[in-house]
C-alpha cells in the first residue's frame, strides 16, 4: 500500500510507525473483558506468543519478577474457578494463565520491591497479553478476586511467589461491552493534585 502523501516527506519508516501507532490505539480502544468463550481450542503457538508479549512488558530494574502458569487441565480450571468464588468462566475458558509475582527475583528492592514493584511487573505483563489477545481475535478477562491460598494450592505456586491474577481466555462467544470510563477531567491533575 502506498503511504498517503502527507507521510511521503518523512519516509516509509515513519509511515510504518504511524500505521502501527493507529493499530495500537484501535487495539486499546477495542479491547473489552470477555467472559464467554467458544469451545474452540487455542493453539500452543498463540499461547506462547501471548506470553512472549507479556515478557516484553517493562519491569522494575528489568528484574522481570513475574512467572506464569498455563492451565488447560479441566480439574485445575475447576479448582481455580472455586478459588475465585465460583466465577464459572474460569472453568469454561480454554486457557487460564495464573500470573504470579516473584518475591525472590525482586529481592534486590527490599520491601518496596516485594509489596509494589513485582505487582506492577505482573500488571504490565497482563495488559500486554490482553492487548495481544484482543488484536488476534481472542477475548480475555483479568481476574483478581480469588482466594490466594486456594489458587496457590491448585497450581503449586511456591512460597517465594504470589498468585496475583488469573487471565482466562479463548475465542469469544460474546460481544464485549464497552464500559464507561471516568472523564479525564475527573482523574487527571495537571502539575499538582
Ligand atoms: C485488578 C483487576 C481485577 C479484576 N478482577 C475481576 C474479577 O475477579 N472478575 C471479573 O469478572 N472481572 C475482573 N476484572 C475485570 C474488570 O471487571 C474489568 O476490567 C472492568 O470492569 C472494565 O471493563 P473492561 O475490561 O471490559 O474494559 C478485574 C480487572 C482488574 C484490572
Amino acid at each position: 500500500m502506498k503511504p498517503p502523501t502527507k507521510y511521503l516527506e518523512v519516509g516509509a519508516h515513519a509511515y510504518a510507525e504511524q500505521v502501527r501507532g493507529v493499530e495500537t490505539v484501535e487495539c486499546i480502544e477495542g479491547r473489552t473483558s470477555v467472559r464467554e468463550f467458544r469451545a474452540d481450542p487455542v493453539d500452543d503457538e498463540t499461547v506462547r506468543e501471548a506470553l512472549r508479549m507479556a515478557n516484553l512488558a517493562p519491569s522494575a530494574g528489568n528484574l522481570q519478577a513475574r512467572d506464569f502458569i498455563v492451565v488447560r487441565n479441566a480439574h485445575t480450571k475447576k479448582a481455580l474457578a472455586q478459588a475465585a468464588y465460583g466465577q464459572d468462566f474460569i472453568r469454561t475458558a480454554p486457557v487460564v494463565i495464573v500470573c504470579c509475582a516473584n518475591l525472590e527475583r525482586i529481592g534486590h528492592y527490599g520491601a518496596r520491591g516485594r509489596s509494589l514493584y513485582c505487582l506492577q511487573d505482573v500488571a504490565a505483563a497482563i495488559q500486554n497479553m490482553s492487548l495481544y489477545l484482543h488484536g488476534n481475535g481472542l477475548g480475555s478477562v483479568w481476574v483478581g478476586a480469588f482466594d490466594e491460598e486456594k489458587a496457590r494450592e491448585a497450581v503449586g505456586v511456591p512460597s517465594h511467589a504470589r498468585p496475583v491474577a488469573l487471565v482466562s481466555f479463548g475465542y469469544p462467544a460474546e460481544k464485549g461491552v464497552h464500559r464507561r470510563r471516568l472523564s479525564l477531567d475527573s482523574i487527571v491533575h495537571w502539575e499538582k493534585w
